[in-house]
C-alpha cells in the first residue's frame, strides 16, 4: 500500500466530540478532507447543525447527534449513529473541553467538578464508548484533548484545575494504550498550545496577558487551527500504525524553553 492509501480516510467513519467551533470544527473538516464521515457530538444545537452541513459539503456523510460528552448514554448514542453512516467506527476524537481562569483559593468544589467532569470524565466516557465497537473490528484509533498545559504550568493567569484536567488526560491516553494495544486500538493524544480561536485567541490582543505569551513564544504568534489538523489526520490514518500512548505537542516551541 502507498503512504498516499496509509493516509487516506475514504469510506472510515469518525466521531468529534465538541465538532460544532474550534478546535474539534478543524479536526472535523480536515478528517472529512481525507475521506472520513463524521458524526458531530456536539452539546450546542446553534452550531452543531450547521458544522455537519459544512462537513456534508466536503463530498463525505455528516451527522449532527446532539450528545453532551460527560453522559455516556449520549455517546453510546453518538456510536449508534456513526455505525449506522458506514458500518464501522474507525476514529474517536474526545475533543471537547472547557477552561477556568481562577486563583485555586477561590475554585468552588462545583468549578472543579465541572471542568473535571468535561475535560476528564468525558474523555474517558468517550474512549469507553469507541471500546466495542473498535475492538470487534480489531482496529481503531482514539485522539484525545490534551495540552501543552498537560506539561507546563501557563502564566500569567491562574488554572491550576485546567492544568491538572490535562495532565490527566495525557496519563489516561497512556493507560489504555497499553490495555488496549492487544485488540488493535491505538489510543494518543494532541497537545496544541495557544490557539486561534474562542477558548485563548482574544486574549492574545491583550498586553498584561497575550503580551505575556508573546514574548515567551519562540513564533511570537498564536497557532492557527488548521496547523493542528495533519497530526489528527496522521494519528487516524494506517500510516501511523505503530504509534500509540503518544502525546503530540503542536505549540510553537513554546514548552521548549
Ligand atoms: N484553544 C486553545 O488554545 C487550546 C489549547 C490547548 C488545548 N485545547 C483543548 O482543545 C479542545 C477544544 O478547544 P477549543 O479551543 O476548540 O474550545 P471551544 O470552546 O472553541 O470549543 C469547544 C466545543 O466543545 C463543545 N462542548 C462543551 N461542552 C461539551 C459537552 N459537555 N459535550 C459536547 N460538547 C461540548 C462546545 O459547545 C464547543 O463547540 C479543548 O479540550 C481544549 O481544552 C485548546
Amino acid at each position: 500500500m502507498s503512504l498516499m492509501e496509509k493516509l487516506s480516510l475514504k469510506g472510515r467513519t469518525a466521531i468529534v466530540t465538541g465538532a460544532g467551533q474550534g478546535l474539534g470544527l478543524a479536526y472535523a473538516r480536515g478528517l472529512a478532507e481525507m475521506g472520513a464521515n463524521i458524526v458531530v457530538a456536539e452539546i450546542s444545537e446553534k452550531t452543531g447543525p450547521d458544522a455537519a452541513k459544512e462537513l456534508s459539503g466536503l463530498g463525505v456523510k455528516s451527522i449532527f447527534v446532539k450528545t453532551d460528552a460527560t453522559k455516556r448514554e449520549q455517546l453510546d448514542q453518538a456510536v449508534v449513529a456513526a455505525i449506522s453512516l458506514s458500518g464501522t467506527l474507525d476514529i474517536m476524537v474526545n475533543n471537547a473541553g472547557i477552561t477556568l481562569w481562577k486563583e485555586a483559593e477561590n475554585v468552588s468544589q462545583a468549578d472543579w467538578l465541572k471542568l473535571m467532569d468535561i475535560n476528564v470524565n468525558a474523555v474517558f466516557y468517550g474512549c469507553q464508548a469507541a471500546f466495542a465497537p473498535m475492538k470487534k473490528q480489531g482496529k481503531g484509533s482514539i485522539i484525545n484533548a490534551g495540552s501543552m498545559s498537560a506539561h507546563i504550568v501557563n502564566i500569567p493567569q491562574a488554572q491550576a484545575s485546567y492544568n491538572t484536567s490535562k495532565a490527566a488526560v495525557v496519563h489516561l491516553t497512556k493507560s489504555l494504550a497499553i490495555e488496549w494495544a492487544k485488540f488493535g486500538i491505538r489510543v494518543n493524544s494532541i497537545s496544541p498550545g495557544y490557539m486561534s480561536g474562542p477558548m485563548a485567541g482574544p486574549f492574545w490582543q491583550d498586553p498584561a496577558i497575550g503580551g505575556v505569551w508573546k514574548r515567551m513564544s519562540p513564533m511570537g504568534r498564536m497557532g492557527e487551527p488548521e496547523e493542528l489538523v495533519g497530526v489528527i489526520t496522521l494519528l487516524a490514518s494506517d500510516a501511523a500504525s505503530f504509534t500509540t500512548g503518544s502525546d503530540y505537542v503542536v505549540d510553537g516551541g513554546f514548552i521548549c524553553p
